[in-house]
């Protein structure tokens, strides 16, 4: 599996102990900031990513923000992205479980980094049930492929 991973300057210390769980877990990864010397736009963050998943390029992308919502609903304007936004360990489960998330997206103003550890965790183990959600997912693609 290969991860894109990026923050503004709201979520810089969530991705550095995200960054270390991928290192530990021996994931691939690629950290596409930002450095955050100064404020940042996070379009300019969760766009780029999204589309390197939605290509194919990395199979799952990884972003922080302060609330994890500029992030997410960015990432979800490219086609293809299924991307949660997630503060707890249940949702993590389920994300994948049930909407095969492609993308996770958190807020490092909402929650502290070893929850944030274990949500990226539990989310990049996770596997995706298919089935009946399979067919929900389905109404999602095909409403894409009519509309964007
Ligand atoms: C930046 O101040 C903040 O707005 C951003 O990190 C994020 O929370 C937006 O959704």
């Amino acid at each position: 599996m290969k991860v894109a991973l990026a923050s503004d300057h709201g979520g810089v210390n969530i991705r550095k102990e995200i960054a270390n769980l991928l290192d530990e877990l021996g994931i691939e990864y690629v950290d596409f900031g930002c450095d955050c010397s100064t404020s940042v736009d996070y379009p300019d963050y969760a766009l780029p990513v999204a589309e390197k998943v939605a290509s194919g390029e990395f199979d799952r992308g990884i972003l922080i923000c302060g609330t994890g919502i500029g992030m997410s609903i960015s990432a979800n304007k490219v086609k293809g992205i299924r991307c949660a936004l997630v503060h707890d360990t249940f949702s993590a489960k389920a994300t994948r479980a049930h909407n095969d998330s492609n993308m996770l997206a958190m807020g490092e103003r909402v929650i502290g980094p070893g929850l944030a550890r274990d949500i990226a965790q539990l989310w990049l183990t996770g596997e995706y049930e298919g089935g009946r959600h399979a067919t929900r997912i389905g109404k999602i693609t095909e409403y894409e492929n009519k509309h964007l």
